[in-house]
């Protein structure tokens, strides 16, 4: 099978994953910060090796601020719902994933939203964000990089605008954690929602929430054990046990750990080379199939690995289901949970076929896969209700 998908989750991940989840699970099976024995230790020092190896990743000084979460939806939902105070006003964008567009949604009139309008390649205009903030805006929220167009948001220079403004800064970096250099510091993020089960090469069931300084005020999401302070009655305000009750997915978080450890030891730069050399052979030869139209940025340098389209006249859904049952090859057709996205692309209706590339594709695939598209383009594909796509 060709797994272009890996906008969803990354897959295959690295050997070493599967191993220190295994070794998590034999060597240190017992619950992580909650007793005193040997095994308890032993998942907590894995846990806490993961929370350094981000801390380092995103030059965050104090490991205690990375809080794991279930994903990125989790960590957004926990960032946003957080902070979010009745009469608030808040910031987002045209191109945002669900996980950043329904906590908003959800809360109704009790706050105020602006989603600043992006252009047809998915790029926010910073001049039009800046116009947007008012006295009572509380934060700005913006992906990193779209997950339909790919398309990277000039983030260092909102960061500094809303730091200027005083406001909170909460970054979705869903498609570009261990895809794209991260730095909390130099980018001004003040709350940071990763996957870690996308490019940072983890299981699912892993996901992480930087919660820096200026965000303190950030209400816990859930409360209960924590294992420390047991006597007390409320929350424990102390890092990272204020944001973390219950049982952590210690057996993730160790294969997550080792996912971030396979990315330092490739290279994020050596990463995003192969990544780009694949979504420009793909770019390339897909502008050569007449009827093909590709959407978002023109060169690969302006985007994460992932590259939307649709081929004229056929039905996505039907393309989909094609490339996985005719081709074997593995993508995502629909609306990608970001129907303002696809608003924002006049792709609402049509929808558009995905591929998305991680380090472990290989240019002979995309090869093939133009191949396919090529002798798609000329048959005839049945649209089979229900199949092919994910609305
Ligand atoms: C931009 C963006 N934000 C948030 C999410 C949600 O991530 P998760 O699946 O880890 O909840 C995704 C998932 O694809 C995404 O692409």
């Amino acid at each position: 099978m060709i797994y272009f998908d890996n906008a969803a989750t990354t897959w295959p991940k690295p050997p070493e994953v599967m191993d220190a989840m295994r070794h998590c699970l034999e060597e240190a099976g017992a619950n992580p910060g909650r007793s005193g024995h040997k095994l308890s230790l032993a998942a907590g020092k894995l846990v806490d090796n993961t929370r350094q190896a981000i801390a380092d990743l995103c030059n965050i000084s104090d490991p205690d601020r990375v809080i794991f979460t279930l994903n990125a939806t989790d960590a957004l939902n926990m960032a946003i719902l957080g902070i979010v105070e009745t009469g608030d006003h808040i910031i987002t964008s045209s191109m945002e994933h669900n996980s950043v567009t329904r906590p908003l949604h959800c809360l109704g009139s009790k706050i105020e939203v602006t989603k600043i309008p992006c252009d047809r390649q998915g790029l926010i205009n910073v001049e039009d964000l800046s116009k947007a903030i008012r006295h009572n805006t509380k934060a700005v929220v913006i992906t990193h990089a779209s997950n339909v167009t790919g398309t990277i948001m000039p983030i260092k220079e909102i960061g500094e605008l809303v730091r200027d403004a005083g406001k909170i800064f909460i970054v979705d970096a869903a498609q570009t954690a261990g895809i794209l250099d991260i730095d909390v510091e130099e980018m001004k993020i003040d709350l940071l929602a990763m996957p870690g089960h996308k490019g940072l090469m983890g299981p699912t069931g892993t996901g992480v929430l930087y919660v820096g300084e200026r965000a303190a005020f950030l209400k816990p999401f859930r409360m209960g054990g924590t294992g420390s302070k047991s006597a007390v009655a409320g929350q424990p305000d102390v890092l990272p046990e204020k944001y973390e009750s219950g049982t952590l997915n210690a057996v993730g978080i160790a294969g997550l750990g080792a996912g971030v450890d396979f990315i330092k030891r490739t290279g994020l730069q050596r990463i995003r080379g192969h990544e780009n050399r694949l979504t420009r052979a793909f770019i390339e030869g897909a502008s050569k199939i007449h009827g093909l139209k590709i959407f978002g940025p023109p060169n690969d340098e302006a985007r994460a690995p992932v590259v939307s389209f649709l081929i004229e006249g056929k039905d996505t859904a039907a393309l989909g289901g094609a490339l996985d049952s005719w081709y074997d090859i593995a993508c995502r057709a629909g609306l990608h949970c970001a129907p303002d996205a696809h608003k924002t692309l006049g792709t609402f209706e049509t929808k558009l076929v995905r591929f998305s590339f991680s380090y472990f594709n290989k240019i002979e695939e995309v090869d093939y896969a133009l191949k396919c598209l090529r002798d798609l383009k000329e048959r005839d594909i049945p649209v089979v209700n229900g199949s092919g796509c994910s609305c």
